[in-house]
């Protein structure tokens, strides 16, 4: 039995104060059986994990490694494929800083990305590492991938894209940004914050080397998880950001031995109770359904960009919806978007983002400071969103 919308919002309690949240691809509201998943560990099994013998520590093991499993199998990858994080911001930061660099090595990535897949490469530049900024050929920003094509040299190690963008909804071609990367020996990194548990992701289909994702949006998980994926053969490649505790085989006074990949990436103690509710959060997800939680996306998306037709909105991104994910950025003329997001707020209790939503690169290639953001889950009825766009409507008739 798949859930229902109905069934989903009734275990949102969050959702029950009456909040209309269009606001996932910030953070997402936690569902009562994920929260129950952490209760339990803090009810009954309480204890670290690796690090002893009684029955509590074992019963905590057992449920934050079978995380892995669980995660895997979202995005069709192997249980030693996937590390633990706490955020997408960190995945992308181990493969950063954990890289063995050559001096001119060259990062690809582009304008349209979240901070969080720039000022990691931007800070290599004192390693003397090279950074080009690809842009994409117009205003809908979809990256072309002959344009990657183009700009791959003879010195590129790696290219780092996301595949939905957090700012404009824009969907990458990122299955042909992968072979072409593949079929250049190129390492290639998705920044799949706004993917996962969105639409389905096959990191076998989209020849990723790594993707680094949140399980506290689209997978419905706790606030402070996430996770870095890397094929198999790629993590010897990696050191681990932090060493100490929980992550040897040995240590003598001046020399260690670590424990292999991905457990390499737990030194000290991890957020067990988040990874555990992760876990449970990957099952919620997979009882919807990713297809469906997919296409009614799509729906809700289609009938938000209604206000494409409100004279006074500027949408930015792709116009056709099979371009785009469910994140819907505009601006009404003549309004502040934090005018515009607090009348949301004020009139109908609307929760939406405004801002240059940690996207300043793309915000200046748009022209503007910054936007108002919809985005939407499974969870958010048509009635939400019919409400959102006429509210829009009168905000745009009577101030824009
Ligand atoms: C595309 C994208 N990349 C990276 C991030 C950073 O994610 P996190 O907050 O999990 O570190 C976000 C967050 O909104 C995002 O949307």
């Amino acid at each position: 039995m798949t859930k229902g919308v109905d069934e989903v919002r009734a275990e949102i309690p969050f959702l029950q104060t009456g909040i209309i949240y269009l606001d996932s691809a910030a953070t997402t509201p936690t569902p009562r059986p994920v929260i129950d998943a952490m209760l339990e560990y803090f009810h009954e099994f309480s204890a670290n994990v690796g690090r002893g013998l009684h029955c509590a520590t074992k019963m905590a093991t057992e449920a934050f490694e079978a995380t892995r499993e669980k995660i895997a199998k979202i995005i069709h990858a192997k249980p030693k494929e996937i590390a633990y994080t706490k955020n997408t911001t960190e995945a992308i930061n181990i493969i950063a800083q954990g890289l063995k660099w050559r001096k001119n090595d060259k990062i690809i990535t582009t304008i349209l990305e979240h901070h969080s897949n720039l000022l990691p490469w931007q800070r290599l530049k004192q390693k003397g590492i090279e950074l080009e900024v690809i842009k994409p050929l117009t205003k809908e920003c979809l990256i072309d991938p002959a344009t990657v094509e183009a700009t791959i040299d003879a010195k590129t190690r790696l290219i780092a894209i996301h595949h939905v963008s957090n700012a404009v909804g824009s969907i990458q071609p990122v299955e042909e940004i992968g072979k072409i990367a593949r079929d250049n020996g190129i390492i290639f990194l998705i920044d799949a914050a706004q993917s996962v548990g969105h639409m389905p992701v096959d990191v076998r289909k989209l020849k990723c080397d790594f993707l680094a994702a949140p399980g506290h949006k689209g997978l419905l998980g706790p606030q402070g998880t996430g996770f870095l994926y890397a094929r198999e053969d790629r993590w010897n490649e990696l050191e681990p950001l932090l060493v100490g505790g929980g992550i040897v085989k040995d240590v003598d006074i001046l020399h260690h031995e670590l424990v292999d990949p991905p457990q390499l990436f737990d030194a000290g103690t991890p957020n067990i109770p988040g990874i555990i509710g992760l876990g449970r959060a990957c099952e919620y997800v997979a009882e919807i359904g990713i297809e469906r939680i997919a296409k009614r996306e799509r729906m809700l998306t289609r009938r938000i960009l209604k206000i494409l037709d409100i004279e006074n909105v500027e949408v930015y991104g792709p116009r056709h919806v099979n371009r785009r994910g469910g994140v819907i950025s505009f601006n009404v003329k003549g309004l502040n978007p934090h005018d515009v997001a607090s009348m949301l707020d004020e009139l109908k209790r609307i929760a939406v983002r405004s801002g240059h939503h940690c996207a300043q690169p793309t915000m200046r290639y748009l022209g503007v400071q910054g936007t108002v953001r919809a985005s939407v889950h499974y969870f958010n009825t048509e009635d939400e969103v019919d409400k959102f766009v006429t509210t829009i409507e009168q905000i745009a008739g009577e101030f824009g």
